[in-house]
């Protein structure tokens, strides 16, 4: 195995040679027994367009109706409005190895006039597993730890022979740290070879373009020729133009096999020279299964984990992940939290001073008026005053008063006599 950052790979090592049969040699054997009586946990994402083939494939590549057949299609009215996340679970048998799959369903994806968030939905379910596991790892009591982690999706891309959609990108940049991306070329027989090569090449290119990463199956050191030939085989395939069919159909010479009959021959599934169908299922099942799975633990849960507890205030140190000491991290809050009401306070205190001035500056013109009308009054009781004084004056000494009043009284008098 190649050594991993947790696994670094010991300088000092001295070989030494044995006497004789130990036993440690059947170690292998142990893990086999073991993990055959556990048996196996496998969870696959299926997403693409409707109608691409993906419950034919399922079907296809696990060999059973996991999928029943479809109803006919409902109207669009009955249609969902939003991306949809529907599970199905079986339980396989395959020479005493038992395997709980679980296919994840997308339906909805991309079947919207508009699609941009098609993808939202999915990356919260990814996460949302994510999620789920990190809790029972830091359970008191974590020994039924329950794997609902996507291990694969297999994107299906439609074969229109151009070059991925804005669609089939914007999917992959969200989703390619998250989950071991498969891409697929769905219905392959609908294109012809030349057609399937240079549209492989098209996607391809787009994704390398797009910095996107999808799974390649992994090579290690001192490794057999065999499998790295196949490993390199089973790359050379990528994206993988399949053909799906849960039915077996005969051929002209008389065989029975799983494909698709047309008027003028057979496209077998299982026929290397038709479709990439057994390379997916050498890649999903035969051979890098638990890769997927090792895949999805070591390097994409354990990524989006650090992210996580690291937002979540937790740090890592250079040899361990530690939590910050309790006591030092409530003095922090302590702190925090000391400024943060200082900082209120000083904030109300301003609001406080500013109203006291509003209501200065209100109550000062208010007196300024009240002061203004107070002399115009005074004042003008001053004028009364000064005027009754001085008629007062007059009347005291005698002298008729003035001109209209005398001439009112001379009236009066002219009437009276
Ligand atoms: P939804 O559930 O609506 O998302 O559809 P789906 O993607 O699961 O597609 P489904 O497997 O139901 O297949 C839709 C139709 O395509 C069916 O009539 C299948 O028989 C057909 N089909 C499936 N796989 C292939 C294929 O590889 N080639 C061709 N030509 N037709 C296929």
């Amino acid at each position: 195995l190649v050594p991993t950052a947790h696994t670094p790979a010991p300088s000092n090592v001295i070989r030494k040679k044995l006497m004789g049969y130990v036993g440690f040699a059947n170690l292998p054997n142990q893990v086999h027994r073991k993990s055959v009586r556990k048996g196996f946990q496998f969870t696959a994402m299926v997403v693409g367009e409707s109608g691409l083939g993906k419950s034919t494939l399922i079907n296809t590549l696990f060999n059973t109706t996991l999928y029943p057949p479809k109803e006919p299609i409902s109207p669009a009215a009955d249609r969902p409005k939003t991306v949809a996340i529907e599970s199905i679970g079986a339980d396989i048998e395959e020479n005493g190895v038992r395997l709980h799959l679980t296919v994840v369903d997308t339906p909805g994806f991309g079947d919207f006039v508009n699609n941009d968030d098609s993808w939202k939905p999915i990356v919260e379910n990814i996460e949302s597993r994510f999620d789920s596991y990190l809790e029972q790892e830091n359970r008191v009591n974590r020994t039924k730890i329950v794997d609902n982690r996507v291990h694969a999706c297999l994107y299906f891309i439609q074969p229109t022979g151009h070059s991925l959609k804005q669609l089939d990108i914007e999917f992959m940049r969200r989703l390619h740290t998250k989950v071991n991306l498969i891409p697929i070329i769905a219905k392959a027989d609908t294109l012809t070879d030349e057609e399937v090569t240079e549209f492989k090449e098209r996607i391809l290119a787009d994704i390398a373009h797009h910095n996107i990463h999808i799974f390649q199956a992994p090579t290690y050191e001192n490794e057999d020729e065999e499998t790295i030939a196949e490993a390199e085989e089973i790359a050379g395939k990528i994206p993988f133009a399949v053909v799906g069919s849960d039915r077996l159909v005969n051929t002209p010479d008389g065989r029975q096999v799983r494909g698709r009959a047309y008027p003028w021959g057979v496209v077998e599934v299982d026929n290397e020279e038709h479709c990439d169908f057994v390379k997916l299922r050498q890649m999903l099942v035969r051979t890098y299964m638990e890769e997927l799975r090792e895949y999805t633990n070591d390097v994409l849960y354990e990524n989006w984990r650090t992210e996580k507890l690291l937002s979540m205030g937790v740090a890592q140190d250079s040899s361990v992940f530690k939590e910050i000491n309790p006591a030092a991290r409530l003095q922090e809050e302590r702190v925090l939290h000391e400024a943060k009401l200082a900082k209120m306070e000083a904030e109300m205190k301003m609001v406080f001073l500013q109203k006291v001035q509003e209501k200065e500056a209100k109550l000062k013109q208010s007196e300024e008026e009240l002061y203004a009308r107070h002399k115009e009054m005074k004042d003008a009781l001053e004028k009364q005053r000064a005027d009754l004084e001085d008629k007062k004056r007059k009347i005291e000494s005698g002298r008729p008063l003035t001109p209209e009043k005398s001439s009112t009284t001379r009236k009066k008098g002219f009437l009276r006599t």
